[in-house]
Order: structure tokens, then sequence, then C-alpha cells
């Protein structure tokens, strides 16, 4: 097994080239054997719907503590493989990789149990809920040498890729400015689980949505985030409803509004000094690049956006078949999980990102707490890089 961190690439960046060779994978192999833990909402809507539609994955077990849920789940699926204890899962030996789909506060333990029993591991987001528990797996995944990605699916995202691609070859000149919205009408369902309802638990906004956002404001910008302020409105729910301003390195001013008791939106805007974006991941058509001269609704930005919608139609019919744009990003995303397994090579979205995301919103619900700003700085780990690795 080789492990190399830190290596600078060709261009003498610094990149996060770890190589993760594992013997159990054999070279020729393009199947990946997965099992998932934890089959409630996420893996049953999401996860196992997108693994399914992907040929390079094959789910031979799941493991739910949940009797009712493995059953349901199991049927569904037709995943003849079923452990009520997550461990006997681990102990198959013909399962490569593990998605850890548990609630947030059983993320630490259970991703722990998986680098040891030495299978690659997709934890969904948050990597967990407290540093010491995210050093701890970012450590434990450094020496294991699999592949370990936090399931940050909006990374995935084709309007995403596009607007971080078009942020990178400088499109939109100097980013002054990111503003960011995604609503949703969650609160509104009956049946939530508890610990959705509980922010010590993992629940609530800024857990559950702006965890995303703040790692897209560091992944679309390149640059990491040193202050963040944050109000957060409790009614029924804990943060069913809260905003955020951020302060990146690169000095670009970032805003972030998020809901679960609001109508449903999701769209995301980068203001630079040559030109705006907007990427929207519930559009299939939803990705517009104007420059910074021309004023959004005048008949040139109108015409523009028609005649885009018209190319987009044909997508528009195979997106809806596979379950809309956004459905799509937890393709892209087991997709892009698997090849970096089956090659041996670094995923996006490490361990690393997972910790460094779960410090901005520890420092968001510090802030919503105190009422004042809060210096990012005093959260992160003495040898964490200051420049961004996103
Ligand atoms: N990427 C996204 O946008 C997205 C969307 C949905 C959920 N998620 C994340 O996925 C995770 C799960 O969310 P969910 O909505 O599916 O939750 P859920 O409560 O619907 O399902 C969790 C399941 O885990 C099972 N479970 C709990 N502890 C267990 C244990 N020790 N061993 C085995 N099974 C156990 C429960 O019985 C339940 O069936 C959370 O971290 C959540 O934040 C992410």
């Amino acid at each position: 097994m080789i492990s190399g961190h830190g290596v600078r690439d060709r261009a003498g960046n610094r990149a996060r080239i770890r190589v993760n060779v594992r013997t159990t994978i054999d070279p020729g192999r393009n199947v990946l054997a997965v099992g998932v833990i934890g089959c409630g909402y996420g893996a049953e809507n999401l996860h196992l719907p997108a693994m399914r539609s992907l040929p390079s994955v094959r789910v031979v077990a799941i493991a739910d503590s949940d009797p009712e849920r493995l059953r349901l789940v199991g049927d569904r699926f037709a995943i003849d493989r079923r452990y009520h204890d997550y461990e006997a899962l681990l102990r198959d030996a013909e399962i490569d990789a593990v998605a850890v789909c548990v609630p947030p506060g059983a993320h630490a333990a259970i991703t722990l149990a998986v680098l040891d029993a030495h299978k690659h591991v997709l934890v969904e987001k948050p990597l967990c809920l407290d540093l010491d528990g995210a050093d701890r797996l970012v450590e434990r995944a450094r020496r294991a040498s699999v592949t370990a990605m936090v399931g940050f699916n909006l990374r995935y995202h084709r309007h995403v890729r596009a607007a971080r691609q078009a942020i990178a070859q400088g499109r939109l000149g100097p980013v002054e400015l990111v503003r960011t919205v995604w609503s949703s009408q969650v609160r509104q369902q009956a049946g939530l689980p508890e610990w959705r309802r509980r922010r010590d638990l993992g629940g609530g906004v800024l857990n559950e949505m702006a965890v995303h956002h703040l790692d897209l404001w560091r992944f679309l910008l390149g640059s990491e985030v040193d202050e963040i302020f944050a109000s957060s409105r409790t009614e029924t729910s804990d943060d069913q409803t809260a905003t955020l301003t951020g302060r990146l390195r690169n000095g670009a001013l970032a805003l972030s509004g998020f809901s679960q008791r609001a109508a449903e939106a999701h769209e995301i805007e980068i203001y630079g000094r040559q030109g705006r974006l907007l990427a929207s991941p519930y559009r299939f058509d939803g990705f517009e690049l104007g420059p910074a001269a021309t004023f959004p609704g005048d008949l040139t930005s109108r015409a523009r956006g028609l005649l885009r919608t018209v190319r987009a139609l044909p997508g528009m019919i195979s997106s809806v078949r596979q379950g809309g744009s956004f459905l799509q990003s937890y393709r892209d995303e087991w997709q892009h999980f698997t090849g970096c397994v089956l090659r041996g090579i670094p995923p996006d979205s490490t361990f690393d990102d997972g910790r460094r995301a779960l410090e901005l919103v520890l420092a968001a619900i510090d802030s919503a707490r105190s009422g004042h700003p809060v210096d990012v700085s005093r959260l992160r780990r003495p040898d964490e890089p200051a420049e961004s690795s996103a």
C-alpha cells in the first residue's frame, strides 16, 4: 500500500495526491460490491436508486437496526443479504465498499469500524458532529489507505461542476459575492425522525443543509472561509430557518439562506467583476453564465435563456427518467466514488473536506448562539494547511 500526502502536481500546485492501492481490488475489476449501513430515507430514495442505475456498482448487502426498514428496503431493491448488526455486514468478505447512511450521531463510530475492516467508505454528510471525532476519522482514513469520501453530492452535480470550471477558467473574473438559497418543506412532513428536529443530534438546517453550501463556498471559489456570522430561527424544531454570511480568504463575501419550512427552492449565484452565473440544482436547464455588462432580464439575456432551454430539452427527457437533475447528482457521486476506488485515486470530497465543512457548521452554530461573528481559525487543526485544498 502506498500513501503519499501533499504531493505537488506537474504544475507545482499543492495537490491532495494520495495513492491508494488496495490489494483486494484486482486491477481488472470494473464492478464494486457495496454494502449499505442505514436503510432510511436517504438510502431508499437517493443512494440505492442511484447505485441501481450504475453498471459499476452491485449492492450485495444492507444493514439496519430497524427490522422493518431492513425488510422494506431489502424487498424493494431485491437485496437478500440483510444484517441487523452492521458489524456482521463488515465481516462479509465479498464487500469492497460501504455506504454509511445512518443519522449523523452514529457516523463517527460506524465509519471508524468500516475503516478498521479495511473497506472503502462513502459516509453521508456531515462527516460527524464534533471535531475530535472528525480528527480521528481523518487520521484513520489516512492510515487505512482506502478511498474515504464524504457524500457532498452537490459537488458532483453537473451545474455545480460547470460553475466551478467557469470560475477556475476566470470567466467571471475575481469573485466578489456569492449568494445561495436552499429551502424545502421537509418540516411539514409527518413522521420525521427525532434526530432531524434536534441540532445536538445532527438535525436542523445548519447541520443538514448549510453544511452542503458551506462546502460549496470552498469548492467553487477554491478559498477557505475565515469568518462566519449566523442567525437561526427555532420554533417547532431546532434551526428550522437560518441565514449565514461569510468572509473568504480570497476577499469574496458570501451570504446564504436555508429553510425547512418554506417553499421549495435551490439557487447558487456567483458574482464576479467580469460576469455572473446562476447554478440551479433542481432545474435541468439551470445553468446561466452572463457577462457583467448585461442586465438579467434584458432582451439579449431573455433570448439566450430561451435558446438554452430549447437546447436542453432533449437532455430533460433522460434527466426526468433518471429522477431529475438532483437525483442525478447521487448517480454522479457514486460514479466518481467507484472510479476512485477502482483506479486507486483520491476522491474530490475527502474527509479533510468533511472536517473543514464541520468547522464552518460549528462556527455557524456558535455564532447563532452568541449573536457574534466567529473567527473560524480557532476551530482549525494546528497542522491544517492555510491554503484551500477544496
Ligand atoms: N446528501 C444529502 O443531501 C442527504 C439527504 C438525506 C440524508 N442525508 C444524510 O444521510 C444520513 C441518513 O439520513 P436519513 O434521512 O436517511 O435518516 P433516517 O433516519 O431516515 O435513516 C437512518 C436509518 O439508519 C438506521 N440506523 C440508525 N442507527 C443504526 C445503527 N447503529 N446500525 C444500523 N442502522 C442504524 C435507522 O434505523 C434508519 O433506518 C444522515 O447523515 C443525513 O444527513 C444526506
